[in-house]
């Protein structure tokens, strides 16, 4: 039976150390990437593609994030105050753009603990993961190409991105079969974080998952693994080999992804955003070039 997908989960307990001291007592979702919290742009993906039912797994240190989503009387009633009605607007867009969870994971012990945690609120039904260190730009289909798969095949669908071989130690790899349909792929094996040399393929798990509800009943007997951590891509993999569920499916992605999730990677998906704006791009670019034709 096909459901229609309405719940996405979103992992936010991460301790952010990467980017300490930034990060000591502001979760590292709330920084910004040119003006918008790294977060809203998570969630703005998940309500373009139709979940507006969305559970933050949060950890301690994570007010900021349900204050982002919740009104801002005073601040709000300043700015109407003086009339500046834009900025009120920016302020004003986060309260009601879904209808908000939050549940904490306590002991954070990795991306799998933290998904098995949305286990209550997610019930009986197939629903979506977003990592919000991977930011899709929103000119690019994958989520709900990822649920029309999910409704056509009754399987899990994550997403899948080529990537370097030099950069495969940094994912989750899958080992796939091609099938009729060009974008999407059957995974016979997954590996998290292989060691450089040993990559499977070049076939990365990109922050995207789209999961039938008996992953929580495999997380829940998955061992830790690659950290010392329960992973979601150790589970998955079990799904795969065993065809639980109607196994797993992978939607291949060729679009513009940005990662945010360490500093140089950062940087970048700011500069790369900024550029593309109407309102920094036609300044940033000419002194972009002129900053880099000087740089040595
Ligand atoms: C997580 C997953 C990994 C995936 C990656 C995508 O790792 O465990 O399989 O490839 O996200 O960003 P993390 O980057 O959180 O260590």
């Amino acid at each position: 039976m096909a459901f229609r997908i309405t719940k996405a989960v979103i992992p936010a307990a991460g301790l952010g150390t990467r980017f300490l001291p930034a990060t000591k007592a502001m979760p590292k979702e709330m920084l910004p990437v040119v003006d918008k919290p790294a977060i809203q742009y998570v969630v703005e993906e998940a309500v373009a593609a139709g979940l507006n039912d969305v559970l933050m797994i949060t950890g301690r240190n994570k007010n900021a994030l349900e204050n982002h989503f919740d009104r801002m009387t005073e601040l709000e009633a300043t700015l109407e105050e003086k009339g500046d009605l834009d900025r009120l607007e920016k302020v004003e867009y986060s309260n009601d753009l879904a209808d908000m969870h939050y549940v904490r994971q306590g002991d954070p012990r990795g991306l799998g603990h933290a998904v098995l945690r949305a286990r209550m609120h997610v019930g009986r039904e197939p629903f979506a993961v977003l990592l919000g260190d991977d930011l899709i730009d929103e000119r690019d289909v994958l989520l709900s190409r990822m649920i029309e798969e999910q409704n056509n095949r009754n399987a899990s669908v994550i997403a899948l991105m080529e990537v370097d071989p030099s950069m495969t130690h940094m994912y989750g790899i899958a080992t796939v079969e091609m099938t009729g349909t060009p974008d999407v792929v059957k995974i016979t094996g997954l590996v998290e974080k292989p060691a450089t040399g040993t990559s499977p393929s070049n076939y990365a798990i990109i922050g995207r998952y789209v999961l039938q509800p008996d992953v929580f009943d495999v997380l829940e007997h998955t061992e830790p693994g690659k950290g010392g951590e329960i992973q979601l891509t150790d589970a998955l993999q079990s799904m795969a080999q065993n065809n639980i569920a109607g196994g797993v499916y992978g939607v291949v992605f060729r679009g513009r992804r940005y990662d945010t999730g360490d500093r140089l990677d950062y940087i970048k998906a700011i500069v790369q955003l900024a550029v593309e704006r109407p309102d920094l791009g036609p300044e940033l670019k000419p002194w972009l070039k002129q900053f880099s034709a000087n740089l040595d």
